[in-house]
């Protein structure tokens, strides 16, 4: 049984929100709204969705407090920021990883002192570090992380890597690979259980489309 009150569903602003909307456009939905938006931040998608455009910290928030059914964010997010909720599906798109990048010629590795990390996100350098066995003291940055070893505030930065150019273009490069990051689906738990049906037929679609 579907109830009147659209699933609602909140995207992570930007790129992921893009490669979302093109993905419903591929399951047939219209999404005029969306293009269509202006200052807008809730907006329907076909019959029976509604979109929320959120930073991706909140998505996390909406979906764990139950205001939005579902969402759409990174990995990396969800790594740093953890919560209760259903990761459903690996979307497949806005792939990147998790490195260890800092100064070709830094031998960031060696000797015994506690090294200085910088990064936007602590929770994942924390515990990266502590599986090693490395004693660092972790500098929270919040963005243009890369600055930090130029500038000498830190011998090495955990960040985001895509294409690698914004290492490349600062003298910098991966000195070792975390883990492997694209967007997820994400559920709230009690939405998953009270409209279980409805959920599953959007998954169902989405899985379809992102096999593909
Ligand atoms: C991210 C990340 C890197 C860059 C990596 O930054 O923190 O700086 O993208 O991408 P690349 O490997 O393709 O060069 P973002 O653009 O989100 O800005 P920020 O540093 O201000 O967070």
């Amino acid at each position: 049984m579907s109830t009147n009150k659209p699933l609602r569903i909140a995207l992570t602003k930007g790129r992921l929100e893009k490669d979302t909307v093109a993905l419903f456009e591929s399951m047939g939905l219209d999404c005029t709204a969306v293009h269509k938006k202006g200052r807008k931040l809730i907006l329907p998608i076909g019959e029976s969705i509604e979109v929320v455009l959120a930073k991706a910290n909140d998505v996390i928030t909406y979906v764990e407090n139950g205001v939005c059914d579902l969402g759409v964010v990174g990995k990396d997010t969800i790594l740093e920021m953890g919560g209760s909720f259903f990761e459903i599906l690996d979307l497949g798109f806005g792939r990147c990883k998790f490195a260890v990048a800092g100064k070709a010629d830094s031998n960031f590795f060696e000797g015994y002192e506690t090294k200085v990390i910088a990064t936007k996100y602590p929770t994942v350098a924390s515990s990266y570090f502590d599986e090693k066995g490395m004693d660092v003291s972790i500098i929270k940055i919040e963005g243009s992380v890369e600055l930090a070893p130029l500038l000498g505030l830190a011998g090495a930065i955990v960040d985001i890597v895509e294409t690698g150019s914004t290492l490349k273009a600062n003298g910098l490069e991966v000195l070792e690979d975390i883990c492997d990051i694209s967007a997820r689906l994400i559920v709230n738990v009690a939405s998953l259980k009270l409209r279980k049906r409805e959920i599953e037929s959007l998954v169902d679609g989405m899985e379809q489309i992102v096999k593909i």
